[in-house]
């Protein structure tokens, strides 16, 4: 339903030159659930932002083809049908996301009526309290009036998947819905967030570094790593550990304990790489693999079978 072909993104700036994405490719069907995971900086937001042509200067796109349905995406007009209505977002912080002077009420009817102008105030009223039921939320309509520093983080994050529901959005992209939560809230989001997805046949994009977090969520698994995508794989292995890429072995190896958390999810060796055209030629990962062979230097990996590797395991 949603292809994302070869895409990359770069960095164009004066001193500063390198790839923030190289030739990213994933797909979503109707009603599944990915899940994208990588380092901190590995590029997973300007993916998503990239999805919805949102990035702005100096990040650019240079490459590759985003096709919902069959058909490509191409002018910023194709990309203003689609966002906010067949496509919603929901980020990190909450709070931060919904306007402080405004009541919750004003702001889901406020996206309510940006998609349906038609829509009356008092219908609009009406379809926001209903919102705000679907997302679990008790007393919707005393909550209607509150303001967004009068609710807890994970209410203002329900707050949030209500007023990207507002349009019935086929997909939705979820960055680090759960990061700013505590573990209890972010099961709950996790399991509305699944429940939507079943209920309604809502697609997800789910993108965090918890790669538990990951495999307990979405259905196929995407490891990213400096912008490029090391490996595709189902939940099921992720768990098990029937794992071929040698930088999802050394994740899974650096899973924190339960209850830890941590901003960063490893501590492999080292740093994440910029990815600068010196690695047009050889394996991004190279530099800190501990399976790296000399091919690894001189030839880059394609991607086939799940994964972008010469050694895997
Ligand atoms: N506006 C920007 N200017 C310069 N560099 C940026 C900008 N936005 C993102 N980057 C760089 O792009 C890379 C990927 O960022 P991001 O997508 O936010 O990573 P993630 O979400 O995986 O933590 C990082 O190296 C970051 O520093
Ligand atoms: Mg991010």
């Amino acid at each position: 339903m949603l292809e994302i072909k070869n895409i990359s993104v770069e960095l164009k700036g004066s001193d500063k030159h390198f790839l923030i994405l190289r030739n990213v490719s994933l797909s979503l069907k109707k009603g599944e659930i990915i899940g994208i995971a990588g380092e901190s900086g590995s590029g997973k937001t300007i993916l998503a932002k990239t999805i919805l042509n949102i990035i702005t200067k100096p990040v650019v796109k240079t490459g590759g083809e985003i096709i919902l349905d069959g058909k490509p995406i191409v002018t910023e007009q194709d990309f203003r049908q689609i966002r906010g209505d067949r496509i919603s977002m929901i980020f990190q912080n909450p709070t931060a996301s919904l306007n402080p002077v405004f009541t919750i009420g004003d702001q889901i009817t406020e996206a309510i009526r940006t998609h349906n102008p038609e829509i009356s105030v008092k219908e609009a009223m009406e379809r926001a309290e209903q919102l705000l039921s679907e997302v679990e939320i008790p007393h919707p309509k005393e909550r209607l009036r509150a303001y967004p520093h009068q609710l807890s983080g994970g209410m203002n994050q329900r707050v949030m998947i209500a007023i990207a529901l507002s349009s019935n959005p086929e997909v939705l992209i979820a960055d680090e819905p759960t990061t700013a939560l505590d573990v209890t809230i972010q099961m709950q989001i996790i399991s509305l967030l699944k429940r939507l997805n079943q209920e309604k046949e809502l697609s997800v994009i789910f993108i965090t570094h918890d790669l538990e977090l990951l495999a307990n969520t979405a259905g196929t698994c995407y490891i990213m790593y400096a912008g490029e995508i090391m490996e595709k794989l189902s939940s099921e292995d992720l768990k098990s550990g029937n794992i071929r890429h040698p930088y999802t072995k050394s994740l899974k190896a650096c899973v924190p304990q339960i209850g830890e958390k941590r901003e960063y999810l490893n501590t492999i060796q080292g740093t994440i790489t910029f990815n600068g055209n010196e690695f047009a030629d050889k394996c991004v990962f190279s530099g800190r693999c501990d399976r790296a062979t000399e091919k690894c230097f001189k030839e880059k990996p394609v991607f086939s079978d799940g994964f972008s590797c010469h050694n895997p395991y």
